[in-house]
């Protein structure tokens, strides 16, 4: 037997058992390195399709396909050892039937052996949630700003910034909740909607841009390590590691050209002889 210790992944229902106690940290991995550094301070690694445009220069999430989502989601899967990993369903994989969406989840979850699966929408979603929940799939909802529905509402809108649009994301919250989520990413919504819906429904509130009274917080971690040229408003920067890397590449060019890289002992020498 292996000298190492077992480590057991933290499971859905310890995630939906956190509501209203300590605060989730939750952050992206798309990649085995990183999933593993990331995994060591997560409760959460959720696979995104924010991959599209961190990963692969795409311009909105759109374009992200199923077997792009399984190949990173099967990355981050051998990098972490402790975290929930969540990937998100992509664009066009969920929205037709529940049927479907059931085909596509199942696909992601045997290929990754990911822990859950992330849907974006609310109430009109609420009957696929429940049918896939029901038939073992856990879900993992987002509401608020939705970034696959990018054209269908003309850029990225926040949601809530006017108490009109209340009773409608307060409808979405209940709904999915009502459906079986067990959590919901809150995304690009007014502070005081947020910290609402997170005393009105049961499972845990997962704030992007939202508030600091969520169940718990997720960042993209490219965006949160400098690594990203535009972030929005609500991303703090933990680092400037865009710096870091420039700087160093910077110095490799110079070195390559003047022919102080390599150095001798970056060379193999020949083998003594017999
Ligand atoms: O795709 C993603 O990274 C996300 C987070 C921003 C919540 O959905």
């Amino acid at each position: 037997m292996s000298a190492q210790a077992q480590v057991r992944r933290k499971t859905v229902t310890k995630i939906r058992s956190a509501k209203g106690k300590d605060a989730l940290v939750c952050l992206t991995a798309y990649s085995a390195p990183i999933a593993a550094l990331v995994d060591e301070v997560s409760d959460l690694i959720l696979v995104g399709d924010s991959t599209g445009m961190v990963c692969h220069g795409l311009e909105n999430t759109v374009p992200v396909t199923l077997d792009m989502m399984i190949l990173h989601g099967q990355a981050v899967m051998r990098g972490s050892q402790r975290a929930v990993v969540v990937v998100d369903m992509p664009f066009g994989s969920y929205e037709e039937s529940p049927e479907i969406a059931y085909r596509n989840a199942s696909r992601i979850m045997q290929e990754t052996g990911c822990t859950a699966i992330k849907l974006e929408g609310g109430a009109h979603m609420a009957e696929t949630i429940a049918f896939l929940v029901k038939r073992g799939i856990p879900v993992m909802a987002h509401i608020g700003l939705t970034p696959q529905a990018v054209h269908a509402m003309g850029g990225y809108k926040t949601s809530g910034r006017c108490r009109t649009e209340w009773a409608e994301v307060e409808k979405d919250a209940l709904a999915i909740a009502e459906a079986g989520a067990f959590s919901v990413v809150l995304e690009g919504m007014a502070e005081p909607l947020a910290a609402k819906l997170t005393g009105l429904i049961d499972i845990p509130t997962i704030g992007i841009g939202a508030s600091a009274h969520c169940d718990g917080q997720i960042l993209v971690t490219d965006d949160l390590l400098g690594l990203t040229p535009r972030v929005p408003s609500f991303v703090k920067k933990y680092a400037d590691l865009d710096g870091v890397i420039r700087d160093a590449v910077t110095q490799y060019a110079t070195e390559v050209k003047d022919r102080s890289f390599p150095a001798l002992e970056h060379t193999y020498a020949l083998k003594k002889e017999a």
